[in-house]
């Protein structure tokens, strides 16, 4: 099938290169010219794995090619996948619809007989609806319909979400998209039971409900985390107590320092804004997003607990900035209030992430130039002289350091464990102070 994708970012990207991959015709299309330029030397914008070999594989081949012309794109296509960023702009929690809506005007001149137009980027309830009345206006005799097909992809392990999605979400009322997007996404499934079709409204919606339940999931067990802090218990324990029930499951029930990332804060924020609109308070899902904002200064609390109070001229070391392992992104990255709050404290730090650092960096701004951070290849060079470690991301590499070589560099030896990887026993044994999450 002749499929485009306008917009190169997580979603994009390894949507065009998935489709690409199961034998599709794909042009991928990005206003962004240096984006375009790189890609077609197989640069790829973002760190996410097993995306290049895809992404180069399928360019080899010819089924997949790049543009910075979107009415190029849309000509291309019988399916023309929006999938542009919908980042918190507006006020109050509102996504930012303007990249979606002028992609919409800049294909609609240009479609090239029946088309349907996904929407693919995480949009408010009636945006489905939004986006054709766009089209319409733009050329009133455009065969088209607009469908609703949200991602559920995770940053980190993209390329395996894409091609084996647990669900995937049509909204649509209109038989020749559902034939259609039927045809593109069968071959993802040996059986077509896991192909959801729904109104658009209710796949528009699905998307906010999924991402608001999980991350109140996450609050609800670092809420719990603080409780077992306060009264002698471990949260390790409660949690593989609790989710040893196959009601509640193990799964996505870490404590942690907060989710970050570029969905759920947004997310959640967009659909408590929905709600209100229509006079409904979505009080879980405002406790699940204040509770994130105050989680992330947990781990803060417990060094000020831990020097006193007083942290002026101590040196720490952090490990992991990335909002979670196995990226380069720092959206709303616990790591980016931790760092901020320490800075200002006073402390001197010493901070280092796989692939995360650069970004990192840009993102503190002012804080990167009025406060002595420094961004470090090594972690052990990190921690070399520092007064206490602290773990922020759990990337593979951090999981289980050699600790006896942190004895020997630390001045001193004093833990902080902000994802609960580290075994307590081992590290006590070795004179390590150490304060985990709820434990
Ligand atoms: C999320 C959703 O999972 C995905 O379906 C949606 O499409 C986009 O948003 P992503 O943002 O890539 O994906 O990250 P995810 O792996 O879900 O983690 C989100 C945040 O929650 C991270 O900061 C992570 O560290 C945190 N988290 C996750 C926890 O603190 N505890 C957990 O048990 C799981």
């Amino acid at each position: 099938m002749k499929v485009s994708v306008i917009g190169t970012g997580y979603v994009g990207l390894v949507a065009a290169a998935a489709f690409a991959e199961h034998g599709n015709d794909v042009v991928c299309a990005d206003i962004d010219e240096a984006k375009i330029a790189g890609l077609d030397q197989g640069v790829i914008p973002i760190y996410e794995p097993g995306l290049e070999p895809l992404v180069k594989r399928n360019m080899a081949s010819g089924r997949l090619r790049f543009t910075t012309s979107n009415p190029e794109a849309a000509a291309h296509a019988e399916v023309v996948f929006l999938a542009v960023g919908t980042p918190s702009g507006g006020t109050d929690g509102a996504p930012k619809l303007d990249y979606l809506f002028q992609a919409a005007r800049d294909i609609a001149p240009h479609l090239n007989g029946f088309t349907v137009i996904v929407n693919k980027s995480t949009v408010p309830v009636g945006t489905a609806e939004r986006v054709s009345r766009i089209i319409s206006e733009q050329n009133p005799d455009a065969d088209f319909t607009v469908a609703s097909n949200p991602e559920f992809l995770k940053e980190g392990v993209a390329v395996q979400d894409f091609m084996h999605p647990d669900r995937v979400i049509i909204g649509t009322d209109d038989e020749r998209a559902r034939d259609r997007l039927n045809r593109l996404y069968k071959p993802f499934f040996r059986t077509s039971e896991r192909l959801l079709y729904m109104n658009p409204r209710s796949a528009e919606l699905t998307k906010y409900a999924a991402n608001a339940y999980l991350a109140a999931r996450i609050s609800f067990i670092n809420d719990v985390a603080n409780l077992c802090d306060a009264v002698g218990a471990d949260v390790e324990e409660v949690r593989r107590g609790m989710g040893s029930d196959a009601r509640i499951g193990n799964k996505f029930l870490f404590p942690g320092l907060g989710y970050g990332g570029s969905c759920f804060p947004k997310d959640t924020r967009a659909m408590i804004r929905t709600a209100r609109e229509h006079g409904i308070s979505m009080s879980i899902v405002a406790a699940a997003d204040r509770i994130n904002e105050a989680q992330k200064l947990v781990l803060v609390r417990k060094v000020r607990g831990h020097f006193g109070g007083e942290l002026s001229g101590k040196t720490l070391a952090l490990w992991g900035l990335a909002f979670k392992p196995n990226t380069d992104d720092i959206r709303e990255a616990p790591a980016l209030t931790i760092v901020r709050s320490l800075a200002s404290d006073g402390v001197k730090l010493r901070l280092c992430d796989p692939e995360a650092g650069p970004n990192f960096m840009v993102a503190l701004g002012d804080t990167a130039e009025n406060f002595p951070i420094e961004l470090c290849s090594d972690p052990y060079a990190a921690a070399d002289g520092v007064d206490a470690l602290i773990l922020c991301t759990e990337w593979r590499q951090y999981r289980s350091p050699d600790f006896r070589r942190l004895a020997g560099l630390m001045s001193d030896k004093v833990l902080f464990d902000g994802r609960n990887q580290w075994d307590r026993d081992h590290v006590e044994s070795l004179g390590f102070s150490y304060s985990g999450i709820g434990r």
